[in-house]
């Protein structure tokens, strides 16, 4: 069992933000170091990527697919391509849009992160594809440009085994702590995991658009992650802020051959010596070493696990599943809804949405078997605390909702001060606390932000956090934050598809949440807020697109 002293309970404790005390941080913003938001390795070959028009597509045509499909099983595959690596990068990590006000210019992308800072670089490796390298290789996604930059060649042969003839890649994500930390000092390696866990819902998302399926590898210690990737070169990173290694997925057509998911090491040793190419950018200039974040990174290092029986870890699609299938749902298509997703940045504190819209999105984020959930390995530890402000038919009020049967029980059971437990759905586990007009309560607790009380609710994210750790030690810190990002993520498409808007709040009051259910000690802890409304736009903003080619 993790004791409330070691150094994660201390990182956390100490960056919680209190009501008369934020954490620390360095409470203005140092233009003079502001971090660039892009990494290029300069001497690296560079490929440009479907549906650029100077990339070689190989005769690529995306099949288009809706929204909804994208939680059903797959009905076709597409063949692994250049063509198709490049339509799954631009749908998941890719830019969507560029911001434009007075001189100031900033791009948006598929993911969302905190601050716009964007402290997630993603990677892939891939045996040898027309458009793409002739031998295997390992390559930094590049979205600015829409590209792959080639940072390692390795003999294919190796690629060849351990693929075992699949139709696959791995997509590997890391963070720039600096990123995050130059803006929000000590909190930001939190802000790092939850941005993680948005990725990993996007890549996820976009690979079940070509009729993929991802899966996260446990197996993959931090420190094999950093040796595929080349974190570890010094000499590539002279001067350059260094990249944490966070996860590998693998993104397959078919399935996940034994080899990956068994044992990395012929894989590692192979690229190990391969033919590195490329050097990291500098960022900033200047920096702030904020030293707790190297601790809590190092106190959560991964060794690698075996991977648990995915039997034992989804529930089967339930009742509640199906409510986010109603037949009112009108057809998206998916890839223009990823694109055109967007955080809302205020709301218009007046308009409902309708229970029915409010009870599909909540049952979207439940752990089903084709859905982003089903690329984790852990069963859901993240259960809601709702402030539900405007939903007709829905009384306002405090309620919950539990992803996961056993862990909700025990969180109600923990939750104090509130007689009512109300059952506030048929087949949700949908409980209401209390009546009562909590707008104000809402706005308090995320930092005063309007927008957890101007929109028709928000909520905030209770993992169960005390028996998690016990179970899978500290490295499972990082992954609490990553399972609340990806269920952000399918709340901001849920969002989208229902013709309203969402915004991840990372900033909210900890401990004063815990208060408002009672709950004691870490059994539960907050991890992230959320709010959905109408929103209302900034129409002083133009919008360009993502690149120039659409
Ligand atoms: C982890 C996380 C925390 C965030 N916290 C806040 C917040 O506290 N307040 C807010 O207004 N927006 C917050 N946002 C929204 C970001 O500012 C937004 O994602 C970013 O500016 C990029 O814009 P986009 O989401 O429209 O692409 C958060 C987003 C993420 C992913």
């Amino acid at each position: 069992m993790e004791q409330p002293d070691s150094p994660i309970y201390r990182y956390h404790d100490g960056t919680k933000h209190h009501f008369n005390r934020f954490a620390r941080s360095l409470g203005y913003l140092d233009w003079a170091t502001q971090p660039r938001p892009f990494r290029s390795f300069a001497g690296s070959p560079s490929y440009p990527l479907f549906p650029a028009p100077d990339a070689h597509a190989d005769g690529y045509t995306p099949v288009a697919v809706d929204y909804h499909q994208l939680f059903e099983p797959a009905a076709a595959r597409a063949p692994l391509s250049a063509g198709a690596v490049g339509d799954l990068l631009r749908h998941s990590l890719g830019l969507s849009a560029w911001k434009v006000f007075g001189s100031s210019r900033w791009s948006l992308r598929v993911n969302p992160s905190s601050g716009n800072l964007h402290p997630t670089e993603a990677y892939v490796v891939s045996g040898p594809l027309p458009g793409l390298a002739d031998d295997a290789a390992v390559y930094h996604y590049a979205a600015d440009g829409h590209v792959l930059e080639q940072r390692c060649a390795f003999d294919h042969r190796e690629w060849t085994r351990i693929s075992e003839g699949h139709d696959l890649i791995l997509v590997a994500l890391t963070s720039i702590h600096w990123r995050e930390a130059w803006k929000y000092g000590e909190r930001a390696f939190r802000y790092c995991q939850h941005d993680l866990g948005h990725a990993i819902a996007t890549v996820s998302l976009a690979a079940s658009m070509l009729g993929w399926r991802t899966e996260l590898l446990p197996t993959w210690s931090h420190q094999a992650i950093a040796t595929i990737l080349g974190l570890n070169r010094d000499d590539d990173f002279v001067e350059a802020e260094r990249e944490e290694p966070g996860c590998l997925l693998v993104v397959t057509a078919g399935r996940v051959p034994d080899g990956l998911s068994s044992g990395p090491d012929s894989l590692r040793a192979a690229i190990g010596s391969g033919r590195w190419s490329g050097r990291a950018s500098q960022l900033s200039e200047g920096h702030i070493q904020w030293t707790v974040i190297d601790e809590v990174a190092r106190a959560t290092e991964d060794p690698g696990r075996a991977r648990p029986n995915p039997s034992t870890i989804h529930a089967d699609a339930s009742p509640c599943a199906s409510l986010a299938d109603t037949a009112s749902r009108q057809t998206l298509p998916a890839r223009a809804l990823v694109l055109q997703r967007r955080s809302a940045l205020a709301f218009d504190a007046r308009s409902p949405i309708q229970a029915d819209a409010f009870f599909a999105m909540l049952a979207r984020t439940l752990a089903v078997p084709a859905s982003p959930s089903a690329c984790l390995w852990w069963t859901p530890r993240i259960h809601f605390v709702l402030f539900v402000h405007r939903v007709v038919d829905v009384a306002p009020g405090l309620y919950v909702m539990g992803r996961e049967p056993g862990g909700f029980e025990r969180l109600l059971r923990q939750i104090r001060g509130h007689d009512l437990r109300e059952p506030a759905h048929g087949t949700l586990p949908l409980v209401c606390l209390g009546r009562g007009d909590c707008r104000a309560l809402a706005r308090r607790l995320s930092c005063d932000q309007d927008i957890a009380s101007d929109g028709c609710f928000s909520l905030g994210m209770i993992a169960e956090f005390d028996a998690s750790l016990a179970e899978y030690g500290p490295s499972f810190y990082r992954q609490l934050f990553w399972e609340s990002g990806l269920v952000g993520q399918m709340l901001y498409l849920e969002a989208e598809a229902a013709g309203v808007r969402s915004t991840g709040i990372g900033c909210f009051y900890d401990d004063p949440v815990h208060e408002v259910l009672g709950l004691e000690n870490h059994a539960f802890q907050s991890l992230y807020h959320f709010t959905i409304g109408v929103p209302v736009e900034d129409t002083r903003l133009t919008t360009e697109p993502g690149y120039l080619w659409g």
